[in-house]
């Protein structure tokens, strides 16, 4: 008996300790009920009475010795847990502030001009940004030689693609595909070979919208458009018609919103004639309805087109149409909307 608790102290002593589970191990096999030291303590009972109190005495010990070394491997591992978990969460502190991305100003205004213009019943419409002739200019009547299709304006891919040079061509789309009526806004990025400064870019993005069914005449196109200015603008917005030219659209006009400075009094925005140019309209050109194959004897419609950059520069008062594309975010978390 001896000799078997001497082996097992010489255990217990080279019993390592490493890992969280091996503690449990080690409870298991010394200290618990059915472990070894147990077995012992039952075998004590045989033991000759004047042998018990020196042999007791040692089997103490080494039970003792064996606790110890557990309740110290215990709070070992305990403690290097709880070490772990403060490391990962530590409830006392401060809240680390989330970063929320904010949309760009040009989307808020795009935006807020489709919610406008889908609750007078236009749906939204889109059309590719690689155009070919006929879509951006030929079925909209721009004749050979207009301007607008000199290579000073447009971006050609090949002689008969170019990048769209304005969201018209989403008009032809539409007008080929749906019989009226046909009542849409169509959105979208337009490219034109501009040189670079504070009031153009090379690349911007227009909204045009269309309405086209039975008897729509001009006053149904400044019934909409009034509504739509004051709408985003305010109730207290007037407007101007002024006569105009598209290949497009015949009669046509541009239209002007007082200014939002100084409520049409005059001041340097509005170069002091208290209006500000705002978008382009007028009736759709029956070469252009019969171009895409609606009969311009029962049809009529209108359409008009913006540019949402300059929409945004009066809205947010924004000098610089560059800052638009910068990607500055102290720039572009400025603005708050849907
Ligand atoms: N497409 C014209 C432009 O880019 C805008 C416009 C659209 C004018 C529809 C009239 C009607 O300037």
């Amino acid at each position: 008996m001896k000799e078997q608790l001497e082996k097992l102290k010489l255990q217990i002593d080279q019993f390592e300790i490493k890992q969280n589970e091996q503690v449990e191990a080690f409870r298991l096999k010394f200290l618990a009920k059915k472990g070894e030291l147990n077995d012992l303590f039952e075998q004590f009972k045989t033991v000759p009475s004047e042998m018990k109190k020196e042999f007791g005495a040692s089997l103490n010990q080494v039970k003792q010795k064996a606790q110890q070394k557990w309740e110290e491997a215990q709070s070992q591992f305990e403690h290097s847990k709880s070490k772990k978990n403060s490391g990962s969460i530590d409830l006392t502190l401060p809240a680390e502030a989330s970063f929320v991305g904010s949309r760009h100003p040009l989307s808020i205004v795009e935006n807020e001009v489709i919610e406008i213009f889908k609750k007078l019943g236009f749906v939204y419409s889109e059309g590719p940004e690689i155009e070919d002739d006929w879509h951006n200019f030929s079925a909209l009547n721009f004749p050979k030689n207009h301007p607008a299709r000199d290579m000073q304006d447009t971006f050609f891919i090949s002689e008969d693609i170019a990048l769209r040079t304005h969201t018209s061509s989403v008009q032809v789309r539409l007008m080929e595909n749906q019989k009226p009526p046909i009542r849409a806004i169509m959105p979208g990025r337009v490219y034109r070979n501009e040189a670079i400064s504070a009031r153009a870019n090379c690349f911007f993005h227009q909204i045009e919208g269309i309405y086209i069914d039975e008897k729509v005449s001009f006053a149904d196109l400044k019934q909409t458009l009034y509504y739509f200015v004051q709408e985003l603008f305010g109730q207290d917005v007037t407007v101007r018609f002024r006569p105009s030219y598209f290949p497009f659209t015949e009669p046509s006009a541009e239209m002007d919103i007082s200014c939002l400075l100084c409520k049409g009094k005059g001041c340097n925005v509005c170069k002091y004639t208290g209006w500000l140019e705002i978008l382009g309209c007028g009736m759709i050109d029956p070469n252009v309805l019969k171009a895409s194959g609606i009969d311009p004897e029962k049809y009529s419609g209108f359409a008009f087109g913006m540019g949402i950059e300059r929409i945004a520069m009066l809205k947010y008062e924004v000098k610089d149409l560059r800052t638009y594309f910068n990607n500055d975010v102290r720039f572009l978390t400025q603005f708050e909307g849907q």
